[in-house]
């Protein structure tokens, strides 16, 4: 399984503070049998500079890379560098939009603002989707439920197949919540699935057991089904040699 959300880079964002949570986080997602991590550190307009931030990203990684023993490379996923976009009312005109993208893909995920959406958000959105090469990924879409937002601005993204939604592991690794969320996994609406785990004991990795949970309440089928998703956005990546 593909772990799609994670903040796992060190001391780039409010995810893993040093490189030993890192490589402690990494243990963990492959432990819990996800075979590939997408390492989807924040991008905030107001916060970073695009070249700057991407100088900063790889030399964190390089950071775990170096701190890697032989014995730990055979016990964590395969990385490919990715990044969680916060929503910017200029985001659809960047032209830099593609060095954030899941690398070596025309996927970006792209944060929805946690105010209520106005029809500009999801305007923009759309033309992302529909009018650039990129198709959006919106992370943990089950988010947006506790916001405010129209409802009819989240399922506006429910038929649309140029816009891709995540969902979090924690809406659904126990077997209360997962019954509020089977009918949206049930219909195809939920196309892939991550931990945005921030660390290892705060929002630690906990997405094997939402797949177990998954598997429990949706079937095989729907667990091949979100794999088989993840793996087709996945099909150009570049991977990172650690
Ligand atoms: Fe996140």
């Amino acid at each position: 399984m593909i772990d799609f959300h994670t903040h796992i880079i060190p001391d780039i964002d409010d995810g893993s503070h040093t490189v030993d949570e890192s490589i402690e986080m990494l243990k963990m997602c492959y432990a819990q049998g996800m075979d590939t991590v997408i390492l989807s550190s924040h991008f905030r307009l107001g916060e970073h500079r695009i070249k700057s931030y991407l100088k900063d990203r790889q030399n964190r990684l390089d950071m775990i890379r170096d701190a890697l023993t032989d014995e730990e490379r055979k016990i964590i996923p395969k990385i490919i560098l990715g990044c969680e976009i916060e929503y910017h009312s200029s985001i659809n005109s960047w032209d830099y939009l593609g060095e954030l993208a899941i690398k070596g893909t025309n996927y970006v995920m792209t944060e929805m603002p946690f105010i209520p959406w106005s029809k500009e958000v999801v305007n923009n959105i759309d033309k992302i989707a529909l009018n650039t090469q990129f198709t959006p990924i919106l992370p943990h879409i089950d988010r947006y439920f506790h916001t405010f937002t129209k409802e009819s601005y989240i399922r506006h993204y429910f038929d649309m197949p140029e816009v891709l939604l995540q969902m979090n592991a924690i809406y659904i690794n126990n077997y209360n919540n997962i019954q509020f969320y089977k009918p949206l996994f049930d219909n195809g609406i939920i196309d892939i699935i991550g931990s945005d785990c921030h660390g290892t004991e705060w929002r630690p990795p906990d997405l094997g057991r939402s797949v177990k949970m998954l598997r429990e309440v949706c079937g095989q089928e729907l667990v091949d089904r979100i794999d088989r998703t993840g793996r087709e956005i996945i099909k150009n990546a570049i991977y990172e040699e650690m």
